[in-house]
């Protein structure tokens, strides 16, 4: 099977040229001025911008938590990602606490495999490490899963002691791997809720109130501490606050390798959504929680000046009406999280591009190459280069979409609202193709539930 992209504006992380690719099978095999080769399919890509299918590090298919699982499954999800152009997602599996992280990979294989529509990866979510299982680390490196999330948040769920952070640092630095950091102080926020709570503040906007940007600094400022320390890189995910980002700046001012993604929640949405009419505000209950505006500016510069690196969703969907209705009492029982997998890219691209904030270039970057780079899947995933796997978008950047729940264009993911609800962005991905094949032509579906294949990641040692 080959094809051949025309006439289309190749764009990369570094890259901005006029040419045509062609595809065999699974793999860019030319990169060339008016190729002459036959193909079995052509794509005209006049007027467009061919570049890298989306790397999205940080999604959450088919996860338990929160006292219910993620609306989206991995082919409900994946198959919503590739609509908005992105072709790899990496997942996370979660461990149970006090049991072992390679039935939890296995119980996490299961939950993909025939299911997935796009090429997937995976992070451990580590709940426990104690010596005699550190060994298992070595072995999940071995079966392609180069990183792992921990949480100073959610005592009694997720969270993780500091020592428990230290030892499983430490074996990441032997290893060649990376620890993504939930950085907040869990414990601390826990007592302000339990106050809010005995006060009767029960309401979704308490949600935000109750976890104050301090609290992501401090937890962002010992992560990295920690790390240094154990002599590892680190990676914060879903930074969302100039607080925060600080303390990342700081950090990388002084050398240390600290790398940070933050989301399109935080670069869009703010606080005032907590104040929408009855219990709309449990929409956007999420952790950490969308800030004050005024953060945004701040976000924007940190992504232009190379202190955050990557632009993930976090997409964690919750139904309105089912799911976060079990936090209709009390804020703290609304399953936390919010879908977004479907529109990173269009919305990056009109926020970042077309507002005039950063380069196409710098938007490829953020939202592909650099968690490609930083997940050990580049240069397979993240670029257009001959030997690449054939994940390319074909990207209008002119054409206009409102993003909507009810927009067949902009909404495929299986959850009853869209957090972007209203939003008109320019910039929209046309066609879609994941290792050589058409999945999304003109709005429509060509892909298939288990086209996606598992990814084993290489190790990544903290060098920029
Ligand atoms: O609210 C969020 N972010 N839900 C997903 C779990 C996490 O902390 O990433
Ligand atoms: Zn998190
Ligand atoms: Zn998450």
């Amino acid at each position: 099977m080959s094809l051949l992209i025309r006439n289309g504006r190749i764009v990369t992380a570094v890259d901005d040229y006029r040419a045509d690719v062609f595809i065999e099978d699974e793999t860019i095999s030319h990169i060339g001025l008016d190729l002459d080769m036959d193909a079995d399919r052509i794509i005209d890509a006049r007027d467009k911008l061919v570049i890298p299918g989306g790397v999205d590090p940080h999604t959450h298919m088919d996860m338990p938590f929160g006292g219910t699982t993620s609306a989206d499954d991995f082919e409900t999800g994946t198959r919503a990602a590739a609509f908005g152009g992105t072709t790899t997602i990496i997942d996370f599996v979660v461990q149970q606490k006090g049991h072992s992280t390679l039935e939890a990979l296995e119980t996490w294989h299961a939950k993909a495999e025939g299911k997935a529509c796009i090429d997937y990866g995976f992070h451990m979510i580590v709940t426990d490490m104690e010596d005699e299982r550190l060994w298992e680390m070595r072995r999940l490196c071995d079966e392609g899963i180069t990183s792992y999330k921990m949480f100073m948040a959610y005592p009694g769920v997720l969270y993780v002691d500091d020592g428990t952070l230290f030892r499983a640092m430490r074996k990441a630095a032997d290893d060649g791997t990376l620890v993504c950091m939930h950085a907040e102080n869990g414990i601390v926020i826990d007592e302000i809720v339990k106050r809010h709570l005995a006060e009767g503040k029960t309401s979704p906007r308490y949600h935000a109130l109750t976890r104050p940007t301090r609290m992501e600094a401090e937890g962002v400022h010992r992560a990295i501490a920690i790390a240094e320390v154990a002599g590892a890189p680190v990676y914060i995910v879903h930074l969302s606050c100039a607080d925060a980002l600080e303390q990342v700046t700081l950090a990388r001012d002084r050398g240390a390798p600290v790398y940070a993604e933050t989301c399109p929640q935080y670069l869009f949405l703010d606080i005032g959504h907590y104040e929408q009419e009855g219990f709309e505000g449990a929409k956007y209950v999420m952790t950490p929680p969308l800030r004050e505006r005024w953060n945004q500016d701040h976000l924007w510069r940190g992504l232009a000046f190379g202190d955050l690196h990557s632009i993930a969703t976090d997409h964690c969907p919750f139904c309105f009406k089912d799911q976060k209705a079990l936090g209709i009492d009390d804020f703290s029982k609304i399953p936390n999280g919010a879908p977004g997998v479907e529109n990173r890219m269009s919305l990056v691209y009109n926020g970042g591009v077309v507002a005039g904030r950063i380069s196409p270039n710098k938007f490829v970057e953020l939202t592909s190459t650099a968690a490609a780079k930083l997940f050990g899947l580049f240069p397979k995933k993240g670029t257009i280069a001959v030997g690449s796997d054939a994940d390319i978008v074909v990207f209008d950047p002119k054409r206009k979409e409102t993003i909507s729940v009810g927009n067949l264009h902009t909404h495929h993911m299986n959850v009853d609202y869209n957090a972007y609800e209203g939003m008109e962005v320019q910039g929209v991905s046309e066609t879609v193709v994941c290792r050589g094949r058409v999945v999304v032509a003109d709005g429509d579906w060509h892909g298939h539930s288990g086209g996606g294949n598992f990814l084993k990641r290489g190790t990544f040692d903290g060098r920029a």
